[in-house]
């Protein structure tokens, strides 16, 4: 239907007759000239109507949206009139002919406005997409996909589906359910991720595998997670957890170069759980930033300060202190709104020290000797304008408060000291212990510990995995690890875990069977695709790097999904619905 794209016009095209197709981004009538800017995927370009045009009446009734095929020829603009903001800026179309192929309504917000409510972008996200942040965003998030098959390809990796229909996948969140109606009563489980599969695969013989797959976990949802997302699914056999890590690390050093043109680290630094969790608080620590968190138990043990003394002398407690450049500034006010931040995570006070011109102030100075507060000061390396955060409690909190405390304040106070951090996360503990004792597995159930069965069966608590975490700028983009290859291993950690044998045969027996005929070692990881390209975009929400999101409470607002289903259909599948208590 067209010759040209608009947004691909320039000086070369002058005299020459084009035919483009194309939305009506703008329409502005002079009176004696319409103006009309038509917009395709590669961009805009202006069209002149003049009156002796004979379309110049039809002209008249274009509104912005409609549909338009115009010919037309191209022409310099006059003097003046040119705009350097547009990549079409030098020339416009004189139309011959305009074609009507459709019209709009008048849409609800202007395309590419930016102050429209989510709620309404959402609920007619096919005109929100029309703009140009939707548009370039996907088209990045193809360009990535794209470099991750020619990745795969040329690293013998095959592309094999496995089942959505399926049976429950433990990642650590709850099932999406689908109802069978061949098996009354009974239910498929949508996959929390591929794991299982990609490991029959392994068994099956084909050595390298990947899949860009959805997977779907009913969890409570945040700016970075969606009930259904996608991952970039890997799995290896033969291959070490360096020889996995390094060759994944080639793959995001390559993508982010060919992509957006990044020059991440040569080398990522590798940084243990313990560490993470002593100086940043957190597992997935950002590090662009350099603040760290200081332990200070030894220090307070005999304070006469309970709030202090109590947690270091507890060994499931911790006093630490965070340091703030330039952090002496911060009201009253300001220091108020950290407290109320630090809350979230269960944190009951956020004390601190301010270093002005003329010495510490601080409301807990009348609890610590002079000496005290000068080995809090030489301890933090705090200097004059700086102030120093405490956080003491069960470490838990402590550590989520000030290892969130210290992200926001980078936020806040600008505190980056670079534009890209990836790190490698390392030596998890193999198990999480719940508050009655119960084990849970820390990466999934599937993973390999770093010890044997009997070591594992004796240490559990403490024993650490084979798992390691991609971070990039505090966000977890992927996850992996070496499995579990042995049948043995296998019946062990799922004892450890309270699953009976009864109950592993139900529900694993598959993969049981499977792991005593001549499995090979092996080994993987999967990333977060839509999280991945939220970083490289610089997008704030993972619903503006996927075309249909669904919203916080896990609605589609476009198609009003979920929705009840007629009598007849729950008749067939053998489900009665029972809402008595919402009733
Ligand atoms: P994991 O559960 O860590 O590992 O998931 C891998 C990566 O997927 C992303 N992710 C999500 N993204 C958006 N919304 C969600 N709800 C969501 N949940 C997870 C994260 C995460 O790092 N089978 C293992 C991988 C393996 O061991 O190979 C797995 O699924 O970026
Ligand atoms: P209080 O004696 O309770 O008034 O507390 C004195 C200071 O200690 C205040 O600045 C509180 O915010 C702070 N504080 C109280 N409890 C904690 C805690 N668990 N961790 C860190 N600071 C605290």
């Amino acid at each position: 239907m067209r010759t040209h794209y608009c947004g691909e016009l320039n000086k070369d095209n002058i005299n020459q007759t084009v035919e483009i197709c194309g939305w009506v981004n703008r329409r502005r009538d002079h009176g004696s000239v319409i103006f009309l800017d038509m917009r395709d995927k590669r961009g805009i370009a202006q069209v002149v109507i003049n009156p002796d045009n004979a379309d110049f009446s039809l002209a008249e009734t274009i509104r912005n949206e409609f549909v338009l095929k115009i010919t037309g020829t191209v022409i310099a603009r006059g003097e003046g009139l040119t705009n350097p903001k547009l990549s079409t800026g030098e020339i416009e179309i004189k139309a011959q002919n305009i074609e009507i192929l459709n019209t709009s309504k008048p849409i609800p917000f202007q395309i590419d406005a930016t102050d429209t409510s989510e709620e309404v972008r959402l609920r007619y996200r096919y005109l929100d997409l029309r703009g140009d942040a939707m548009q370039n965003r996907l088209r990045l998030r193809s360009q990535v996909t794209r470099y991750m098959r020619e990745f795969m390809d040329e690293h013998d990796f095959l592309d094999i589906e496995t089942p959505f229909l399926t049976k429950a996948t433990p990642e650590g969140a709850r099932d999406y359910l689908v109802p069978s109606r061949a098996h009354p009563g009974e239910f498929f489980t949508l996959p929390q991720s591929p794991q299982l599969f990609k490991q029959l695969l392994m068994m099956s013989g084909f050595e390298r595998y990947y899949q860009i797959v959805k997977c779907f976990r009913d969890e409570d949802l945040r700016a970075d997670r969606q009930p259904e997302f996608t991952q970039f699914d890997v799995e290896t056999s033969f291959m070490s957890e360096n020889e996995i890590m390094t060759m994944m690390e080639k793959m995001t050093r390559g993508l982010f170069k060919s992509v957006i043109n990044v020059d991440l680290d040569d080398n990522f630094p590798t940084i243990t759980y313990v560490d993470a969790m002593e100086k940043y608080g957190l597992d997935h620590p950002d590090m662009r930033i350099s603040m760290q968190i200081v332990s200070m138990d030894k220090l307070m043990q005999d304070v006469d300060f309970k709030v202090f003394s109590g947690p270091a002398n507890d060994d499931d407690s911790r006093v630490a202190a965070l340091k703030v450049p330039g952090g002496a500034s911060i009201s009253r006010k300001n220091i108020d709104k950290y407290t109320k931040y630090v809350s979230i995570y269960g944190a009951k006070g956020l004390a601190y020290i301010k270093l002005n011109e003329d010495g510490p102030t601080s409301p807990i100075l009348k609890f610590l000797s002079d000496e005290m507060t000068a080995k809090v000061i030489e301890m933090t390396g705090a200097k004059t304008g700086d102030i120093i955060f405490f956080g003491a409690d069960k470490t838990k909190i402590v550590n989520e408060a000030l290892g969130n405390l210290r992200e926001q304040l980078a936020k806040d106070l600008d505190l980056f000291d670079k534009q890209w951090a990836p790190i490698w996360m390392v030596d998890f503990p193999m198990f999480g212990a719940g508050d009655d004792g119960s084990l849970n597995a820390i990466h999934h159930p599937f993973t390999a510990p770093s010890v044997d069965t009997k070591i594992l069966e004796q240490t559990a608590t403490t024993a650490l995995s084979r798992a390691y975490d991609l971070v990039i700028n505090g966000s977890e983009v992927g996850g992996g690890s070496i499995r579990i290859h042995q049948v043995k291993m296998q019946k062990m950690v799922l004892k450890l875990l309270g699953i009976s044998d009864q109950e592993a045969q139900d529900k694993f027996g598959f993969l049981l069977d499977a792991l005593e005929y001549g499995c090979p070692p092996h080994g993987g990881m999967a990333f977060g695709l839509d999280r991945l390209v939220m970083i490289m975009t610089g997008a704030n929400s993972i619903r503006d790097v996927i075309a249909f999101p669904k919203t916080q409470t896990a609605a589609c607002l476009l198609t009003n999904a979920p929705g009840s289903v007629p009598r007849k259909l729950l008749r067939e599948l053998s489900i009665q619905v029972s809402l008595a208590e919402k009733d």
